[in-house]
């Protein structure tokens, strides 16, 4: 063949980032590899505009010879002139051979230095021993430098690891970590706080307590929410009280009971006038129809004692429901874990303001629990652990980090955040919640007990509650629909890659990846029976669903309520600040509220909780940051069939989505938590 025949013209399409600041005045220059080499290397055109925010620069490139099937393409950026380094993201790189053949390489990272990258063609590549030369040299100088970018740090000793930045220097995470290189929504983040301050400030210089409970109002209004204002009227209500261990911020906490535990001797009489004449206690246990709600883990956490320079309490209560017709009830309390005379069983029965107190501890205790175990530490410090080890270990080309990457997005900004704004030293929670700095990572280390692999795979959970059967339970129904169809789309990605369970266990990037999880977020706790290799298709199926799961709905169910329940302070006071009472037939309303938080600190927690569930187009004030389950805008599947894969799955989420709006306009408390569009695919508040 002559040289003449040979040459070809590659026609190239360089995507920038939509961002405004993803442009660069930099120097970028480009070359192609392939099976039969290299092309010289092409700067590309110098016009400005080609490097505007979404914009495609579009360039021929004449190559001598044929480089064959195209493998990569190498991209740097060089100083221009004096110019200062400008970090540029790009999108993809899109390239037409002269055969006709189209390549796609999608990258959708910032440059961010004056340096060179490899960026694979997209096809999803397990590594193998017939992988070309130049590819495994990719893959492997790729994960070296991501491993020197993301290293593990101890957050808190026998909790899981995190990312090695101090929680107070965001801005060194590394560039494809932060919210948009920080220029928005760490931004949004700030100014919202600072808004909040503001319409807050009346209140927080406050430190005493609420003279009326209407009172309250004037604080937990100024924002308001449809649901927020339902709970604000309802929240005395025993059926209300047992309707949030199904469809509140905590569903996971509830347990069927077989048999009244020694520690809380609950009787036949006390239940009486709860269950009535036609039935009693020992009936209801062997019909399934009894529940406790046991928060033994709060036992001997030491309390917050610095909310206004004063000691605040914890209880650790336990509360036994029954399941009457299609609604659950409280019909027994007991404040601690020693029963005596000085912790007696409140019943319905007594009177209305011992009960009340006993439920509002309740709904104290359930708040601490849920926010560190059930919010932060499996919703927040475990989608870390999950994005820190997917980065360190699996290669962009690889087809779990294709599939994981669009579900992990922010989470370490989000979490370097969360740890200095909301659970660090001087913090919201240490301003204003009963488990603060100091109690978060006793609580959490107790919490590690519990986390179990198959608490953290839905159906399991259901399953080993005893669950099943319970009516109107939402989180349940929703979360299922919505984890079937994951799994479903999880089986057609692995099985289209994965042609036989030796793949799986041959896959050395995968396997290191299994084992880092393991080791850094599990901490290598046996008990937690979470895998530590992948043996077969199947498992890594449910692995993989466990992982989108937790990262997207499971944050979503236990995350985007919490303005909902807990701004009508009562129904989720933050902290105590008189110790659980001991005896029966002394409160009085008064009491009730010098037990409640103070005003300043009601303020705090309100901020808090707004701050962490405000709604992501609100928080980060651009729609393109906003994503919701099962977005996949950035293209990093380019086969045919994944993509299809994605379609149906969209499709199937859409019809989800549909039967959940269609439920929730036919009950009085609507669950839309777990309604598709109001689901963030990652963890990003
Ligand atoms: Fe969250």
């Amino acid at each position: 063949m002559s040289s003449s025949q040979a040459m070809g013209v590659y026609k190239l399409k360089v995507a920038a980032g939509k961002d405004l600041t993803a442009g660069t005045y930099n120097n970028i220059f480009i070359v192609l590899v392939g099976v039969n080499g290299e092309s010289g290397k092409h700067q590309l055109p110098r016009q400005w505009n080609n490097y505007l925010p979404g914009s495609v620069a579009v360039i021929d490139i004449n190559v001598e010879k044929d480089l064959g099937e195209l493998l990569l393409v190498r991209v740097s950026m060089e100083p221009y002139l004096n110019f200062p380094l400008d970090a540029w993201f790009c999108q993809y790189v899109s390239v037409t051979c002269p055969s006709g053949q189209i390549n796609q390489f999608p990258f959708y990272q910032w440059i961010s230095k004056f340096m060179t990258v490899e960026i694979p063609e997209g096809k999803g590549i397990i590594l193998s021993e017939n992988i070309h030369l130049a590819i495994e040299q990719q893959r492997k100088v790729e994960l070296e430098q991501t491993r020197e970018n993301h290293k593990w740090r101890v957050y808190a000793k026998g909790v899981p690891h995190c990312i090695d930045v101090a929680d107070d220097e965001v801005q060194h995470l590394p560039p494809n970590d932060q919210f948009s290189l920080l220029k928005e929504s760490s931004f949004g983040f700030n100014t919202l706080t600072i808004e909040l301050e503001t319409k807050l400030r009346g209140f927080t210089c406050k430190t005493d307590s609420w003279q009326n409970i209407q009172d309250i109002k004037k604080v937990s209004s100024l924002h308001r929410s449809q649901i927020s204002d339902l709970v604000c009227e309802i929240w005395k209500e025993d059926q209300f009280f047992g309707s949030q261990y199904l469809n509140g911020l905590n569903p996971i906490l509830i347990k069927k009971c077989f048999r009244i535990p020694k520690k809380f001797p609950v009787n036949e009489q006390m239940v009486a006038p709860s269950v009535g004449a036609s039935t009693n206690l020992e009936k209801e246990l062997q019909n399934g129809h009894i529940f406790l709600a046991d928060y033994k883990i709060l036992d001997k956490v030491p309390a917050n004692n610095s909310i206004n320079g004063n000691q605040q309490y914890l209880a650790a209560p336990m509360c036994l429901l029954w399941k009457n017709q299609d609604q659950l009830v409280p019909i027994a309390i007991q404040l601690s874990q020693t029963p005596g005379d000085d912790a007696p069983i409140f019943l319905p029965s007594d009177s209305e303001f011992d009960w009340l107190l006993a439920k509002i501890w309740v709904r104290n205790s359930d708040l601490q629990v849920h926010e560190i175990d059930t919010h932060l530490l499996r919703t927040h410090l475990l989608p870390e652990v999950f994005s820190v080890a997917t980065i360190r270990q699996l290669p962009m080309a690889h087809p779990v980090y294709k599939l994981l990457m669009p579900h992990l997005r922010f989470t370490l900004e989000t979490n370097t955040l969360l740890r200095k704004q909301v659970i660090g030293p001087k913090g919201f929670f240490d301003q204003a919640f009963a488990v603060g700095n100091g109690g978060i990572p006793i609580l959490m280390k107790k919490a590690m007990d519990g986390l179990t692999y198959s608490s953290l795979c839905l159906p399991d959970n259901i399953e080993s509650r005893g669950m099943e059967t319970i009516p109107n339970y939402f989180y349940r129904d929703d979360g299922m629909k919505i984890w079937l169809a994951m799994e479903s789309f999880v089986s057609n990605i692995v099985n289209y890659y994965y042609s036989s369970d030796e793949m799986v266990s041959q896959d050395p990037e995968l396997q290191a990846w299994v084992a880092e999880i393991f080791k850094e977020g599990f901490l290598e706790y046996k008990t937690s029976e979470i895998p530590s290799s992948l043996e077969s298709i199947g498992s890594l199926i449910k692995y993989l669903t466990m992982v989108i799961f937790t990262c997207s709905a499971q944050h979503a169910a236990v995350n985007s309520g919490q303005f909902d329940f807990y701004s009508w302070m009562p129904n989720g006071p933050t902290s105590m600040k008189c110790p659980p009472p001991t005896a029966k037939g002394v409160t009085t309303m008064p009491d009730i509220l010098k037990a409640l938080p103070d005003v300043n600190t009601t303020a705090t927690g309100i901020a808090t909780v707004w701050l962490l569930s405000k709604e992501p187009q609100d928080r980060l004030r651009s729609s393109s940051l906003q994503k919701p389950l099962g977005d996949y805008t950035n293209v990093r599947f380019t086969e045919k069939t994944p993509q299809h894969l994605i379609k149906e799955f969209q499709d199937k989420l859409a019809k989800i989505s549909k039967s959940t709006q269609e439920r929730n306009m036919a009950v009085r408390l609507p669950y839309p938590y777990l309604d598709p569009t109001c689901i963030e695919n990652s963890v990003s508040v």
